[in-house]
């Protein structure tokens, strides 16, 4: 099958990376030439575990090409996926704008009949929108059809949520579609559920709604156990025997971070909003997650007279572990803060320095300062105060007392509940974390 896949970022790269492993002809194609470039050469542009070998195995064996060239992949494509972007806007709703301009390219290019699928988290309708956006500006007599293929990996285990996916999810309207779209996905051996199109674009929203609602959920009892002396660890080792309710998603912590959850929270919200409708549940999940992200601070905060002048080891800049994605991460909010209180900020990550010094650049910064270093002995060597935004491997192996020994102060706010408030205790570290 010869498919084109429109983006490389998470979602484009990897699933054409994937279709690629299948043995489809697959070519992807991004704007960026210098990205296009390291990308022939077998050289991943973001940090994926098996990523790379994928592109440099498929490479060789000829079944992935990668191009800046839309033309050349789309014009007799049996397929094209697209998986661009669709950022958040001012108010909350999703910016279709990339959609709008690769579905344009597809109609003034394609000439032969072609299925577009579309991968990107977009609102629901926006399938139909974009087939009948194609058909009106089509070039050739062909026929054009549109099914919506909605992604459900996470960063840092990507590849192996699309080889092993749960299940695949295809929303289509017509009988040729859906078949077309099964022989695509019949070589992962992976249960596909076909539904009509716009519940296959709601499923999307209501699978990461629900996740995030689950995280908020743990978040708000864990600030309650706080309060009435329960530990949320237990709390969580106790639910999760419950089948109905199940083990994953129960970590309380710094609040969620990430390229979706916040965005598809707020998607869902702005569209019940267009309809009419208030969705009060994921309202207030995105209520709790704006307070608990820097819940950690305020309570630092409490304790200090002031930040001005004081030395910040912070441990963990990416939103989650296993990738080096700084999108809506918590550390962002409080670093800013700490920088706004006239805090010098050493920050360690492994993977995520780069892109934080985006962000923040190395120097003076506001009324404090920044430095990146390259271990989490250096960020809290004389450090006055800590703070635990990521749970790296890295991070989670200090122990008690390397905290007692390195920093000026042991003081320890942990985002991630990575250490044992007894041994913490133990060891002289003034130590907190979320719900224990
Ligand atoms: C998520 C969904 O898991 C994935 O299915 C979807 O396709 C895209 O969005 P991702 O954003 O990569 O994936 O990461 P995920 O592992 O889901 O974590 C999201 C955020 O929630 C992170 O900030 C993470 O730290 C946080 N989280 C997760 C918690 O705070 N507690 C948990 O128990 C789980």
């Amino acid at each position: 099958m010869k498919i084109a896949v429109a983006g490389t970022g998470y979602v484009g790269l990897v699933a054409g990376v994937c279709f690629a492993e299948m043995n489809h002809d697959v070519t992807c194609v991004d704007v960026d030439e210098k990205k296009v470039e390291i990308m022939r050469q077998g050289i991943s542009p973001i940090y994926e575990e098996g990523l790379e070998e994928l592109i440099q195995k498929n490479n060789a064996k000829g079944t992935l090409h990668f191009t800046t060239d839309y033309q050349e992949a789309y014009r007799d494509a049996d397929a094209i996926f697209i998986g661009v972007g669709t950022p958040e806007m001012p108010d909350g709703s999703a910016n279709l704008g990339y959609i709008a301009t690769v579905s344009r390219q597809i109609a003034e290019t394609i000439e032969k009949d072609c299925l577009v699928v579309v991968k990107s988290t977009v609102p629901v309708g926006t399938n139909d929108k974009v087939e009948q956006f194609i058909k009106d500006f089509l070039v050739h007599d062909v026929k054009v059809e549109v099914a919506s293929n909605p992604e459900f990996l996470a960063q840092g285990t990507a590849v192996h949520d699309t080889l092993h996916a749960a299940r695949i999810i295809i929303g289509t309207e017509s009988k040729e579609a859906e078949a077309l779209l099964k022989e695509i996905y019949e070589p992962f051996g992976l249960p596909i559920v076909s539904v009509k199109r716009r519940s296959a674009e709601m499923i999307k929203y209501a699978c990461n709604d629900f996740l995030a609602l689950k995280i908020s959920y743990m978040n708000d009892i864990a600030n309650l156990c706080e309060l009435v002396g329960a530990d949320i660890t237990d709390v969580a080792k106790g639910m999760c025997y419950d089948e109905r309710i199940g083990s994953r998603f129960l970590n309380a912590g710094i609040g969620f971070g990430g390229s979706c959850f916040p965005k598809d929270t707020k998607a869902l919200k702005f569209l019940a909003k267009e309809h009419g409708y208030q969705l009060k549940t994921v309202e207030a999940c995105v209520e709790v997650n704006t307070a608990q992200k820097i819940r950690l601070f305020e309570k630092a905060k409490e304790r200090m007279i002031s930040f001005n002048g004081l030395k910040v080891a912070v441990l963990g800049l990416t939103f989650k572990a296993g990738t080096d994605d700084l999108r809506e991460a918590p550390s962002i909010d409080n670093i800013r803060l700490l920088l706004q209180a006239g805090a010098d900020i050493y920050a360690y990550d492994p993977k995520g320095v780069e892109r934080a010094k985006q962000l923040f650049p190395e120097g003076k910064l506001e009324k404090g300062s920044m430095t990146y270093v390259d271990s989490a002995e250096e960020a809290l060597d004389k450090a006055n105060i800590c703070f635990v935004f990521t749970e790296w491997p890295q991070i989670k192996q200090i122990t008690p007392a390397q905290f007692k020994e390195k920093m000026h102060t042991p003081l320890v706010y942990d985002g991630r509940n990575l250490y044992d408030p007894k041994q913490m205790k133990a060891a002289g570290v003034e130590y907190y974390s979320i719900g224990r």
